[in-house]
């Protein structure tokens, strides 16, 4: 049996829908995502599990034991708020310390916890600091620690590292994953940045509108999006209209919509590819965008601006510039379903992958 367990679990706020047959199952140890955009409902899924909110039917489950009616407080649960949500008017140390003092756990043993949480999180020496003294990445940390000061058995995580910029984000998501696989907490924390879900978690479970349209490990959720919802989420994708006149995809039943991701196209200069030259489109680069590490190619195609990405490495490729462009595959959105097409001219043997 999972460890944390969600059975058809709805709530309302009012007359608003906010959580639909919710259905989710976590094992013990595991850090897991809820990957949506805004207003899908993932704060509430994480106030529900937390009891903080309560549903208006379905059960909670968490080791075995149905908890809806076990106040948030006896759940074994810490929580990481998205705006570090640190006591301003309390130095680091009596942040860290506070849920220990509800507890009334006495002083002396706080004290040991709280040195060995201030080491924990690279934190030593700042215990007498206001949160106003402390970075964000460092803020962050002591939430992360005065979460988990009483022991929780679950730790949830509600967008971490919003309020973080780009480059100490990077950081933190590592340490994080770092942590939690030191601590083997169980934890589900809530993002709508994708990369950060994919790199962090073990797995990821998509909300929309109030649903959960898929989980899974990142891989198969990057490979299979089971739903249109997803294959269009996930990745860098883009819709494109009447697929089936791209060289060598057919049309399969009353398809219109398809998506497509930079790493299934390649653009080459005209001579650069004999392999793909004589299944691939010709058309004109409408833009380039420099990356650092790589360029991304936007050319027009039957009238869907696509995008692919190109080394540093290869021959500059100009606008206006008339290429030669391969797509390998394509997601096809069918009724509900997604399937993935791949170009038939791949199925020759004279072509090489
Ligand atoms: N207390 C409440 N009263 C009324 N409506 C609410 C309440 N809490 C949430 N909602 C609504 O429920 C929906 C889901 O909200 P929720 O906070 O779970 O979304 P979210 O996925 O966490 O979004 P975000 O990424 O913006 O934080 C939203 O439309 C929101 O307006
Ligand atoms: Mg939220």
């Amino acid at each position: 049996m999972a460890y944390v367990e969600l059975h058809d679990i709805n709530k309302h706020f009012k007359k608003f829908h906010a959580s639909k047959d919710i259905n989710i199952s976590i094992e013990k140890g595991k850090l897991v995502a809820l990957l949506g955009p805004s207003g899908s409902g993932k704060t509430t899924i994480l106030r529900m599990i937390a009891g903080l909110e309560q549903p208006d039917s379905g059960e909670i489950v968490i080791d075995g034991k149905v908890v809806n009616n076990v106040p948030g407080s006896e759940r074994g649960i810490g929580f990481v708020f998205q705006n570090y949500a640190l006591f301003r008017y309390m130095n680091v140390y009596d942040n860290i310390a506070f849920g220990l003092r509800v507890k009334k756990v006495p002083e002396d043993k706080i004290k040991e916890r709280v040195t060995e949480l201030l080491t924990l999180i690279n934190c030593e020496g700042l215990e007498k600091r206001y949160p106003s003294q402390l970075s964000g990445g460092q803020k962050q940390r002591v939430a992360f620690a005065r979460a988990l000061a009483p022991n929780p058995q679950i730790l949830l995580l509600d967008e971490p590292f919003a309020a973080i910029d780009a480059k100490v984000r990077l950081e933190l998501r590592t340490w994080l994953r770092q942590m939690i696989t030191k601590l083997n907490i169980t934890s589900i924390f809530v993002t709508h940045d994708q990369d950060e879900a994919i790199e962090v978690a073990d797995e990821i479970i998509v909300t929309n509108q109030g649903r959960v349209e898929q989980s899974g490990t990142p891989q198969e959720l990057y490979k299979n999006p089971a739903t249109p919802f997803v294959a269009q989420f996930i990745g860098n994708s883009v819709e494109v209209k009447n697929y089936d006149k791209f060289r060598y995809f057919d049309k399969t039943g009353e398809t219109s919509v398809a998506y497509l991701r930079p790493e299934f196209v390649s653009i080459f200069k005209k001579g650069e590819s004999v392999q793909f030259a004589n299944s691939a489109e010709e058309a004109v680069v409408e833009d380039i965008i420099f990356r650092g590490s790589n360029i991304e190619v936007k050319v027009r195609i039957h009238d869907n601006l696509i995008s692919a990405i190109r080394s540093i490495n290869n021959p500059e490729i100009k606008v206006g510039e008339t290429v030669d462009v391969f797509i390998y595959r394509i997601y096809v959105v069918q009724g509900d379903e997604v399937i993935l097409a791949t170009n038939s001219s791949l199925a020759d043997e004279a072509i090489v992958i």
